[in-house]
C-alpha cells in the first residue's frame, strides 16, 4: 500500500478521527480496533482512545484487561504516560474504564496537568481513534466536537438510520458540524451499503446543510462475529475475509483523504474540548 507515514502532516499534529452512532450495537468497537490494526500495519501509528466512559471495551478487543483507565487519571491517581497501553504493533491504547465520571468537572489544575501530559504526546502518533459510546449524550457530543473527522456508523436496521439523522442533526444544531464521513456495517452487499447512505442523505439533503460522505461499505460476515466471541481481531484471525478487507480499504480511504486543515486536528485541541479548557 502506497501510504505516507510520518512527516507529511504539516506542523505535525495527528489526524483525530471518531467512530459514533446513534443507535448502539451497530459495531463502533469492533470497526474502530480493527481499522486501529489496518492503519498500524499501513505503518501509521495510531493511538485509540476508548471514549466509551463507564462501558469501554477496547482492550478487551484486542484480547486484554486495561488495569488502569482514564478514571485513575481523572481520580488523580494515575498520570496519562502510566495508562497508555500497547496493545498490538504501532497502536496504544487510552482505555476507557468501568465508572463513569466527568472530564469536565476536573478543576483547573487537573486540567493543566492533564494538557501537559497530552502535549508530550502530540508527536508519537500520526492518527488518533476515538471510539464512543451509542446516542446522543454530554459525552458524546463533546468528543465528536473535539475531533477532525466524524465517522456515523450505519446498519440496514431502520432505527439505526432515524437513530443517526437524530445525532447528525443535533452535532449540527450543538456543535455546528457540517461534514459527516458515513460507514455502513452489516450489509448484505455493496447495493445494499450504497442504499442505506442514499436513504439517509434523502432526507438529510431536506432537512439540514450538511454534507454526508461515503467512507465505507462492510459486509455482514460470520468470521467477524466468531473473531469477536473469541476476542480477537477479524483482521489477524480471518485477515483475508470479506469484513477485513472491507476494513482495510476504510484504512486505504482515510489515509488517503484529504484532511481538512482545521485547526480541530491535534490531540491537545481534542483535549482542551474533552475538559473543557477550550
Ligand atoms: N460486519 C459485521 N458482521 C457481523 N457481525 C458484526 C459486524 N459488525 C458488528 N457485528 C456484531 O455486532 C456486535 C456489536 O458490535 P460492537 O460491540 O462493535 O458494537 P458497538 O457499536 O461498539 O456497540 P455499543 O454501542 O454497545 O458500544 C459484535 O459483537 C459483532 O458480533
Ligand atoms: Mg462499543
Amino acid at each position: 500500500m502506497m501510504l505516507s507515514t510520518t512527516g507529511s502532516a504539516p506542523a505535525f499534529a495527528p489526524r483525530v478521527i471518531s467512530l459514533t452512532s446513534g443507535k448502539g450495537g451497530v459495531g463502533k468497537s469492533t470497526l474502530t480496533a480493527n481499522l486501529a490494526l489496518e492503519l498500524a500495519r499501513a505503518g501509521q501509528r495510531v493511538l485509540l482512545i476508548d471514549g466509551d466512559f463507564g462501558m469501554a471495551n477496547l482492550d478487551v478487543m484486542f484480547g486484554l484487561r486495561a488495569r488502569q483507565s482514564l478514571h485513575e487519571v481523572v481520580q488523580g491517581e494515575a498520570l496519562i504516560q502510566d495508562i497508555l497501553m500497547p496493545v498490538s504493533e504501532n497502536i496504544t491504547l487510552i482505555p476507557g474504564g468501568s465508572g463513569i465520571y466527568d472530564l469536565q468537572k476536573l478543576t483547573a489544575i487537573a486540567k493543566q496537568t492533564l494538557l501537559d501530559q497530552i502535549s508530550q504526546l502530540e508527536e508519537s502518533f500520526d492518527v488518533v481513534l476515538v471510539d464512543t459510546a451509542p446516542g446522543i449524550t454530554d459525552n458524546v457530543l463533546f468528543l465528536n466536537s473535539a475531533v477532525e473527522e466524524i465517522h456515523v456508523v450505519l446498519t440496514p436496521d431502520p432505527s439505526s438510520l432515524t437513530d443517526a439523522y437524530a445525532l447528525i442533526k443535533t452535532l449540527h444544531l450543538k456543535a455546528r458540524e457540517n461534514r459527516f464521513q458515513i460507514i455502513c456495517n452489516q450489509v448484505r452487499d455493496q447495493q445494499d451499503g450504497e442504499r442505506i447512505f442514499n436513504r439517509l442523505e434523502n432526507v438529510v439533503a431536506r432537512f439540514l446543510p450538511v454534507r454526508l460522505e461515503m467512507a465505507g461499505i462492510i459486509p455482514m460476515d460470520p468470521h467477524l462475529r466468531q473473531a469477536v466471541r473469541s476476542q480477537q481481531l477479524v483482521g489477524r484471525a480471518q485477515p483475508q475475509s470479506e469484513s477485513a478487507e472491507a476494513i482495510r480499504a476504510l484504512a486505504r480511504e482515510i489515509v488517503q483523504r484529504q484532511r481538512l486543515g482545521e485547526c480541530k486536528g491535534s490531540l491537545q485541541f481534542f483535549w482542551r474540548q474533552m475538559v473543557g479548557a477550550a
